[in-house]
């Protein structure tokens, strides 16, 4: 996790240029996060995390769609680049390994590209802390490089050392963390981009 801290930390403005505006190319993501918000708000009126943020463009594009909005990173120039780009919005620095929030406290997590650096056997920590952190009904987008191998896969990431995943085995570990899946979307890579990519919206079930 050090690794991926200092990692992001030197390339923060960089991935800023780069990525700020891509929202505007990805009309498939646009979609889902327009069907994010509206069920994050059918639901109850408590706040959104974006984990793993980065910048704060997605953070920014969600809060406009409706749902209350704040970023969670654990690179401090990405937080602090966020920050300087949405001053109207909070931004904190932290790890969703072991994130500073009380139980139940969320409507909704997005962690778009944020869990690719995980170690593989750490993942359970990081989708039960979501678990918990979520309120019940709460959903959660997840985005991610699929593949197709059900064991995940390093790839070369330009950063820091990542993961692929298939999306069926990361449904299944999200399942047997307590989610329920609600959808998933798979598209074919852009030009410029090397993977298929991936989305997966669950839920944390209603109490009983
Ligand atoms: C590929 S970038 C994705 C940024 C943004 N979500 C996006 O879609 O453009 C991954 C981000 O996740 C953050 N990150 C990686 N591991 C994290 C962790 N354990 N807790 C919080 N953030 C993490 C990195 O610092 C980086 O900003």
């Amino acid at each position: 996790m050090h690794d991926t801290r200092v990692a992001y930390d030197a390339v923060a403005s960089r991935y800023a240029e780069l990525f700020s505006n891509v929202l505007e190319t990805l009309p498939m993501e646009r979609a889902l996060l327009a069907a994010f918000a509206e069920l994050v708000q059918a639901q109850d009126a408590a706040p959104v995390a974006d984990i793993g943020c980065g910048p704060g463009h997605v953070t920014a594009h969600l809060h406009a769609l409706g749902p209350t909005t704040f970023g969670i990173d654990l690179s401090s120039a990405m937080v602090a680049l966020a920050r300087r780009a949405h001053p109207d919005l909070r931004f904190d620095e932290g790890s969703m390994t072991a994130l500073d929030l009380a139980d139940g406290v969320l409507g909704g997590i997005l962690a778009l590209y944020s869990i690719i650096h995980t170690q593989p056997q750490q993942l359970p920590v990081v989708f039960t802390e979501f678990q918990r952190v979520l309120a019940p009904g709460g959903h959660l987008l997840l985005g991610f490089f699929a593949g197709d191998d059900p064991l995940p896969q390093e790839f070369d990431h330009k950063v820091s050392l990542a993961y692929r995943w298939s999306p069926d085995s990361l449904a299944e570990l999200l399942r047997q963390a307590g989610f329920v899946e609600v959808a998933r979307l798979l598209r074919e890579p852009h030009e410029g981009e090397r993977f298929q990519q991936a989305h997966l919206l669950v839920r944390k079930p209603q109490e009983p």
